[in-house]
């Protein structure tokens, strides 16, 4: 069988479908406001032009001329003598690692909308807090019911396959998606938190950064951008050939970037105007949304149940990309049928999934936890902060320098022009190693600015 492929709009739709998500709608707006907003956006900023594009080019460039799944794609790219960077591949597994929690997020949602349409959202911040305290740490059965629905929901379009699940998937939700988030910013511009908003995220207080928040932002500026899984890789096998890597890329780039700094405008404008505090931390959107929505009567409700639904195809098409590498590997190197691998890989966070859920709960949350980090926040630390700050070190030292210029240069250098293509590579060879040893080094306490 042929292989399937992407058509051009579908393969930008589906890469920016995976970029965009919880990272954008939820993460991007709490994590402002924690770390107190235009400073912290001016570094996310920075980083996503020095180093998150130039990732995201060199990650797909090794799906676009390895053609399978990313271990396979490493193997193939890497010169003779260097096969030994198909290793670099296992960073697929860093998607089920998300999805442990990314789809318990997605359950969260689920439930919100489902509160939505039955009127029963919070309105006042002490039932807010109630209820979001009640599904996140003494309801796990409902919580799990909702982590089913997203697993389940996910797999179904991934047993479609690349056209008729992932891009056709894509192409709805990912229209939709922004069709909502314009309404939504069209209506909070008539609010004097607007202007408000746009001067909490783009007017940067440089005292206000330290170096937890630039490790923060370079963090997110991965994340949001989906660097370092091998997503981009596993999509990227499927481009067309006629397809530019850069333009892709800048695409992605600029419609995740677009979208994060709507929401947070948006989100902002109507948190402002009702005069809510914006450090809030991960319960921004579930705990004050819904009262500041409630301030605006059956309008607010509409808005409300409008907003949860966007933040639930946000997360769903990033699902399915996080999940999809895993998916591939299994298919391509142990001959599995899609339908098998779909359905190993699934049971497999969905159960770990039910542990992040205990994590959170009273009656649980001792033995499901590692250290003194309930199991929930374990699993998003070693992402956020090691498995993907590896594998987009991976990326810039294999693009930078394993793989032969030669090679390198017959296959995309001419989608580029000159100053860019140079700029590219200084980006992955000396910016993008340093910039990630920083913020691990940071991490770990080793160093601190
Ligand atoms: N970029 C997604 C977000 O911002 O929510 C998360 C993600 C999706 C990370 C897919 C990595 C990935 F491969």
């Amino acid at each position: 069988m042929a292989k399937e492929r992407f058509s051009r709009i579908g393969f930008i739709l589906a890469a920016a479908g995976a970029a965009v998500g919880l990272g954008n709608i939820w993460k991007f707006p709490y994590i402002t406001g924690i770390y107190g907003g235009g400073a912290f956006v001016a570094v996310y900023l920075i980083t996503v032009l020095l180093i998150g594009f130039s990732l995201l080019a060199g990650e797909m460039l090794v799906g676009y001329k390895g053609g399978k799944d990313a271990v396979s794609s490493f193997e193939i790219a890497a010169p003779e003598g260097k096969k030994g960077w198909k290793f670099a591949g296992f960073m697929l597994f860093s998607g089920l690692v998300i999805m442990t929690f990314y789809s318990v997020v997605i359950g969260w949602i689920f439930h919100y909308i489902y509160l939505a349409f039955t009127g029963a959202l919070p309105t006042d911040i002490e039932s807010a807090k109630a209820t979001f305290d009640t599904l996140t740490s003494s309801a796990p059965l409902t919580a799990t019911a909702w982590h089913l629905l997203s697993v389940l929901f996910v797999a179904f379009v991934l047993l479609r396959g690349i056209k008729g699940g992932i891009e056709k998937t894509n192409l709805i939700l990912m229209p939709a998606l922004m069709l909502i988030l314009a309404g939504l910013t069209l209506y909070a511009m008539r609010f004097d938190g607007f202007t408000k908003a746009l001067h909490f995220l783009f007017a940067p207080d440089w005292s206000k950064i330290n170096s937890e928040a630039i490790v923060r932002a370079v963090g997110h500026a991965f994340f949001t951008l989906s660097i370092g899984i091998g997503t981009m890789v596993t999509y990227a096998a499927s481009m067309s050939h006629k397809q530019s890597v850069f333009k892709a890329a800048f695409w992605v780039t600029l419609l995740d970037t677009l979208i994060a700094l709507t929401a947070g405008v948006m989100l902002y404008s109507f948190i402002f105007q009702f005069g809510e505090n914006p450090g809030q931390g991960p319960g921004l959107v579930f705990k004050t949304m819904p009262v500041v929505l409630a301030q605006l009567g059956t309008t607010g409700a509409v808005i409300g149940a409008v907003f949860f639904i966007a933040l639930a195809f946000a997360g769903l098409t990033s699902a399915i990309s996080l999940t999809e590498p895993a998916v591939e590997y299994f298919i391509q190197r142990f001959h599995w049928s899609r339908a098998k691998s779909v359905t190993i890989n699934s049971t497999l966070y969905f159960i770990v999934g039910v542990g992040a859920i205990l994590s959170y709960t009273k009656a649980y949350g001792d033995i499901f936890s590692i250290g003194s980090k309930p199991l929930f926040d374990a699993l998003e630390f070693s992402t956020d902060s090691i498995l993907l700050p590896l594998g987009g070190l991976a990326i810039a030292l294999f693009v930078g320098y394993a793989l032969p210029a030669k090679e390198r240069d017959a296959l995309v250098k001419h989608q580029a022009a000159p100053w860019l293509y140079r700029a590219w590579l200084f980006s992955l060879r000396y910016i993008a190693p340093l910039g990630i040893l920083f913020m691990m080094l940071n991490n770990f306490g080793i160093i601190k600015v």
